[in-house]
C-alpha cells in the first residue's frame, strides 16, 4: 500500500464531515475520500443486516477508490457492523463509538446523558460498552428522534430543531446530567443550538477528535502516514450536494471537490 493513497470515510450521510474536519485537521498533508450514503440516512431505523450490507457497499466502493485505511464515520455502523466489516476485509478499519467511558470518568454528579440513534443504544456492541463503564454512573439514554432528517436537510439551526432538541433533552435536564454525550456523527453540527439549550456547568462530549488521533496512530504504525503535500479532499453523495457544500463551506476556506455519485 502507497503512504499516498487516500484515507476513506464514510458516513449515513454528512454527518461524518465533523469527523472528516477532525481528521483533516490533525492529519492535513493526507488525501482523503469521503462518501456521504445519504439516500440510505438514516441508518438508525435499519436492521442490523441491512447496516452490514450498506457499510460492505460503502467499503468497496473506498477500496476500489485505492484507500490505505477506512473510517467509518458512523456510531451506528460501527455499533453494528464494525466486527463483520473487520472480519470480511483484512484491513485497517477504524470505527467511532459513543464516548461513554470519558464521560462517567468526567462526571461529578454521577449522572450521564446519551443522544444517538435507536440503532446505536440498541446494539450489543454499545450495550457492552455501557456496562463496562458506567458502574455507579445514573445513565440517561436518548434516541435523537428526528435529528439526523433535521441535519441531511440542513436545518440544523431551525426553530423546528431546537424545539424537538428541548423536547429531547428533557428527561436528561430533570435528572440533572451533568456530561452530554453526542453518540451520533450528526450532532455536533447541533452544538450552538445545544448550548443554548443546556445549562453552562454541562459538559458536551463527542469523539470526532479521538477517532482522527487513533486513525493517525494506526497510519503511523503502518507507516502509511503520507509525506507529499494533499491534494484538495473528495467528497462524494448520492444525493443532492447541497447541505454537504453548506457544512464544509461555513467551516473552512480550503477548497474541496463534492460530487454527485449513485453508489
Ligand atoms: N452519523 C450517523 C451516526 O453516527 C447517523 C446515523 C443514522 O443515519 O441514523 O450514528
Amino acid at each position: 500500500m502507497n503512504k499516498e493513497n487516500p484515507i476513506g470515510i464514510f458516513d449515513s450521510g454528512v454527518g461524518g464531515t465533523s469527523i472528516f474536519k477532525e481528521i483533516h485537521k490533525l492529519l492535513p498533508q493526507e488525501n482523503i475520500i469521503y462518501l456521504a450514503d445519504s439516500k440510505n440516512a438514516p441508518y438508525g431505523y435499519k436492521t442490523k443486516q441491512e447496516i452490514i450490507d450498506l457499510c460492505f457497499k460503502n467499503t468497496d466502493l473506498l477500496l476500489k477508490k485505492g484507500c490505505k485505511i477506512i473510517v467509518v464515520a458512523c456510531n451506528t455502523a460501527t455499533t453494528n457492523a464494525i466486527q463483520e466489516i473487520r472480519s470480511n476485509y483484512n484491513f485497517p478499519i477504524i470505527g467511532i463509538e459513543p464516548a461513554i467511558k470519558p464521560a462517567a470518568l468526567h462526571s461529578q454528579k454521577k449522572v450521564i446523558g446519551i443522544l444517538a440513534t435507536k440503532g446505536t443504544l440498541s446494539s450489543e456492541l454499545f450495550l457492552e460498552t455501557a456496562d463496562l463503564f458506567t458502574k455507579g454512573i445514573e445513565v440517561i439514554e436518548v434516541i435523537g428522534s428526528g435529528l439526523v432528517e433535521a441535519i441531511e436537510a440542513g436545518k440544523q439551526n431551525e426553530e423546528s430543531t431546537r424545539k424537538n432538541l428541548e423536547s429531547l433533552l428533557k428527561p436528561m435536564l430533570e435528572k440533572g446530567i451533568d456530561q452530554l454525550v453526542l453518540g451520533c456523527s450528526h450532532y455536533p453540527y447541533l452544538i450552538p443550538q445545544l448550548k443554548k439549550i443546556l445549562p453552562k456547568e454541562v459538559c458536551i462530549i463527542d469523539s470526532g477528535e479521538a477517532v482522527a488521533k487513533q486513525t493517525k496512530t494506526v497510519l503511523k504504525s503502518l507507516n502509511l502516514l503520507s509525506e507529499l503535500p494533499p491534494k484538495a479532499p473528495v467528497f462524494f453523495s448520492n444525493t443532492s450536494t447541497k447541505v454537504l457544500e453548506q457544512l464544509l463551506e461555513n467551516n473552512s476556506k480550503k477548497r474541496f471537490t463534492i460530487n454527485y455519485l449513485d453508489f
